[in-house]
């Protein structure tokens, strides 16, 4: 059985990535995120696709390094076409196909929502990846979905948000209190320490296992705004309970429509990806429900969980044994279901 090499291309938000497989193991997972954004509070799409230009050939040249390959040995490049950023996915997207040209190796298009969910798939030591069908579920800073997964390329959307991403829920809920982007890691640090039952914040009421989160950041402004006019130092005085607070009903709401996913597929092995995947509160909320429910739940290592090249060479690979490749008219595509 011939071996399959892998280069594999992440650019569709603000991270610039390159990895490259060797069947389904990891040989590099270069990722260079971009700090420039950071002072913006969010993702600026101009500054994201002008770092990823100059990212990308360092990038490469260094995933190509660690690997210890030449790219002579590479038998397909596979790149993310969508969904993303424009001007972020064009560059990637351009790259990909000159490599492949230049190269003369096919080409290999990849949906980033996709690969997330297969990203349990590279191989590792510590976890065998789920067996299908199995239910997804992608937080992250720009997505928020509920998966049926039968196969590989065979899956179903049960639930996603109306508004903004669950990672956006934690960022936007950070800015109000004052906490630098991306705020999401930094409420869950402050969260370890406070009473999650401090304050009470609304739940949204959503149809189906659909999700929403603008409602929830409002109630959250309104609530610091009117604390803070009676106490300036409302926010300093009660941080850590502010951030378990937000952070439990946040939970609270992933696990109420997970729970009701498993009760309407009769599914029980649950897989979690995207950034949010590193919070605490959801890995220990799924612990509990291992324990308490009987699920069975998957979560990546952390370095595939945040965007990387490392889950598009994944999907690159499985769509090579299939033959699914894809021509030099291809496109970038900001909105690509999955
Ligand atoms: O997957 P990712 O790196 O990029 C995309 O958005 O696609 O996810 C980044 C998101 C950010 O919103 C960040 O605040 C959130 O993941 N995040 C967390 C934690 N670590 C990262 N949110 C809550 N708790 C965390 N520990
Ligand atoms: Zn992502």
């Amino acid at each position: 059985k011939e071996t399959i090499y892998i280069l594999a291309i992440e650019s569709s938000c603000d991270d610039t990535s390159v990895a490259v497989l060797q069947n389904d193991t990891m040989l590099s997972n270069v990722v260079a995120s971009q700090k420039i954004h950071e002072e913006y509070g969010g993702v600026v799409p101009e500054l994201a696709s002008r770092a990823h230009q100059q990212n990308i050939v360092p990038v490469t040249t260094q995933a190509l390094a660690r690997a210890n390959i030449d790219k002579k040995q590479l038998s397909a490049i596979a790149f993310t076409r969508g969904p993303g950023l424009m001007g972020s996915l064009l560059v990637g997207t351009s790259f990909a196909k000159s490599l492949a040209l230049a190269l003369d190796i096919p080409l290999i298009e990849v949906n980033h929502m996709q690969a997330h969910i297969l990203a349990h798939f590279i191989k590792t030591e510590n976890m065998a990846p789920p067996a299908f069908p199995f239910i997804a579920l992608t937080i992250s800073g720009g997505h928020t979905q509920i998966v049926k997964v039968n196969d590989y390329f065979e899956m179903e959307i049960l639930g996603q948000t109306l508004d903004d991403a669950v990672g956006e829920a934690f960022d936007k809920s950070a800015k109000i209190l004052g906490l630098p982007y991306p705020g999401g890691p930094l409420i869950d640090k402050y969260a370890a320490k406070g009473n999650p039952n401090a304050f009470e914040f609304p739940k949204p009421k959503v149809k189906d296992l659909n999700f929403s989160f603008s409602g929830l950041k409002t109630s959250i402004l309104y609530f610091i705004q009117k604390q803070t006019a009676q106490n300036p130092n409302f926010i300093q005085e009660n941080l850590e309970d502010i951030c378990a607070s937000i952070q439990y009903t946040i939970i609270n709401i992933l696990m109420s429509k997970l729970k009701k996913a498993v009760k309407s597929t009769g599914i029980n092995r649950i897989a979690i990806g995207g950034g949010v995947s590193a919070n605490s509160g959801i890995r220990s909320a799924l612990k509990d429900a291992e324990n308490e429910l009987g699920w069975t739940t998957y979560i990546p290592n952390f370095e595939f969980c945040t965007d990387n090249a490392g889950m598009i060479g994944i999907v690159g690979y499985y769509k090579f044994k299939s033959n699914q490749f894809t021509g030099q008219e291809i496109s970038a595509k900001a909105r690509y279901n999955l």
